[in-house]
């Protein structure tokens, strides 16, 4: 079973991916890391006219290797320069195929991202769309970070999301739209657990009912 899991920053759809992923026994992957990681190899580059062609090079020999490193790859620095690396079609190109090869892992897995549903893996048994409005999101990154112990400033956080929001929608290479045959789930109000629950039930209800003749 492949369930696709996509939503915007901070929509908690990375801690119901993995919940879902513990549920049904699946392995899991969070596809931002992959743009994460390529950004950060590219940082150095990032105002020179070779940024292009590094981030390039960078997703094309991307392994998990370069996946381990959480504290890093998580910062709000990564998530910036994860969203200038996605915007470019050949990057795109090049992860895509790292995604695929793991959703095709004999049994399924769970994959979040914001185009799994309609570009990585179209073919998905379930796909959810999860949304939260921006303030909430906010709130929910601006605790992660606190619990790091990183001083937030809420204002500036809002503002980053809403603008890395705004340049993954508008992305042309993105996809980052739900699937027509996606379930949506508004977690604004929800804390996780109810969130889980609603997703488990989605994901029943849609395997029910793909096992009915
Ligand atoms: O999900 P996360 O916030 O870690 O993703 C970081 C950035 O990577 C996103 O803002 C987006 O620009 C990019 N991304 C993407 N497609 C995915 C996953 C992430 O474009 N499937």
């Amino acid at each position: 079973m492949i369930i696709a899991v996509d939503g915007p920053a901070a929509s908690g759809k990375g801690t119901l991916a993995q919940g879902l992923a513990r549920h049904y026994g699946l392995p899991h992957l969070d596809t931002g890391l992959l743009y994460r990681a390529v950004g950060l190899k590219v940082r150095d580059a990032v105002d020179t006219s070779a940024f292009e062609a590094s981030a390039i090079a960078a997703a094309r020999s991307l392994d998990a290797a370069h996946l381990t490193d959480l504290e890093q790859l998580t910062s709000a620095d990564a998530s910036i320069l994860a969203s200038k690396v996605a915007v470019i079609a050949e990057v795109r190109t090049a992860l895509r195929q790292f995604q695929r090869d793991f959703a095709a892992q004999p049994g399924g897995a769970v994959i979040d991202g914001r185009d799994i549903g309609t570009v990585v893996c179209p073919e998905a048994d379930v796909k959810l769309f999860i949304e939260a409005d921006s303030k909430a999101r906010m709130e929910r990154r601006a605790r992660q970070f606190e619990q790091k112990g990183q001083v937030v400033d809420r204002y500036a956080l809002y503002h980053q999301i809403e603008e890395r929001d705004a340049r993954d929608r508008a992305n042309p290479h993105g996809g980052f739209y739900p699937a027509p045959d996606a379930h949506l789930l508004d977690t604004t109000r929800l804390d996780i657990e109810a969130a889980l629950r609603a997703a488990v039930a989605i994901v029943d209800g849609a395997m029910t009912l793909k096992s009915k003749p």
